[in-house]
């Protein structure tokens, strides 16, 4: 791993992790963002314990993080470090428990380095830019399957998808991968789901209207794990595009051209 990932880092996100893991039943405070979008006692506990140490430990970075951001496509840092503090609230307010924290660091839009972090499986995910991806420290890689009939494929739904004009295309594109792969899963954290590409479980995952702090730490998995990350369109990986297809980079074509349908 580069020295800008080390070990104080890795004990940061651990310790966040008991954070999590510390809030059950009425503790975690669910409260409503919107309809269906939900934060809670963890989310801005762990968000605040990251962001005073992550400030500490990387001065020279941009934190950009879920509950606290203000983002725009026009002011985009030159350096920044992406907090989701809770990938997954609608799991961790059920106790579903595919809950991650995720910390990316970008410069230049390019990745750096990344984490991905489920405190209830004891699973983190980490990579830096040309050393390859990692799970607890054994190396990961994508799949090697060639045929889309072969697959499994994940997704996730923005909260306000009933409501939005992207409802119809997010349900044909769901019916054009159910008939053409095995099957579908959405599991509820795109950090994770991302996380699966990389390990080879899915050979692929898309999905719409994700932010920054969702895919920042899991793109760079997947890329270092030997996967494609795109937008639907097959253009380079942008963390503010709307739309983030990633795969085995084999099958990448062939789910590019599902997303059309
Ligand atoms: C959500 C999760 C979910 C995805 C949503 C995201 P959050 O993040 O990643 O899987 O489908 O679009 O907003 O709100 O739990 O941090
Ligand atoms: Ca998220
Ligand atoms: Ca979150
Ligand atoms: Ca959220």
């Amino acid at each position: 791993m580069q020295d800008n990932l080390g070990i104080q880092t890795i004990d940061l996100i651990w310790q966040a992790g008991h954070i999590i893991r510390q809030y059950t039943g009425a503790n975690k405070d669910i409260r409503h963002k919107s309809e269906r979008d939900l934060v809670t006692a963890a989310d801005l506990a762990v968000e605040q314990f990251l962001v005073e140490h992550l400030s500490a430990l990387y001065p020279e970075y941009t934190l950009v993080a879920e509950e606290s951001a203000v983002i725009s496509n026009n002011a985009i840092p030159q350096r920044a470090l992406y907090i989701d503090p809770i990938d997954g609230t609608t799991n961790f307010a059920h106790d579903f428990p595919f809950v991650a924290i995720s910390v990316g660091a970008y410069r230049d839009g390019k990745g750096e380095w990344g984490i991905v972090y489920n405190p209830y499986s004891d699973e983190l995910y980490s990579a830096s830019s040309g050393e390859g991806a990692f799970l607890n420290g054994n190396h990961i890689s994508v799949s090697n399957t060639d045929k889309l009939s072969n697959s499994l494929i994940g997704t996730g739904f923005p909260y306000d998808v009933i409501r939005s004009q992207r409802r119809q295309q997010v349900l044909s594109t769901m019916d054009a991968v159910m008939q053409q792969t095995r099957g579908i899963r959405r599991c509820g954290s795109a950090a994770l789901d991302l996380c699966y590409v990389a390990r080879g479980v899915f050979e692929g995952f898309y999905e719409w209207g994700l932010k920054p702090w969702d895919i920042a730490a899991g793109a760079i998995i997947v890329q270092e794990a030997g996967g494609s990350v795109s937008d639907m369109f097959y253009h380079a990986h942008n963390l503010y595009t709307d739309g983030i297809l990633a795969s085995n980079g084999i099958l990448h074509q062939d789910l590019i051209s599902l997303m059309q349908e």
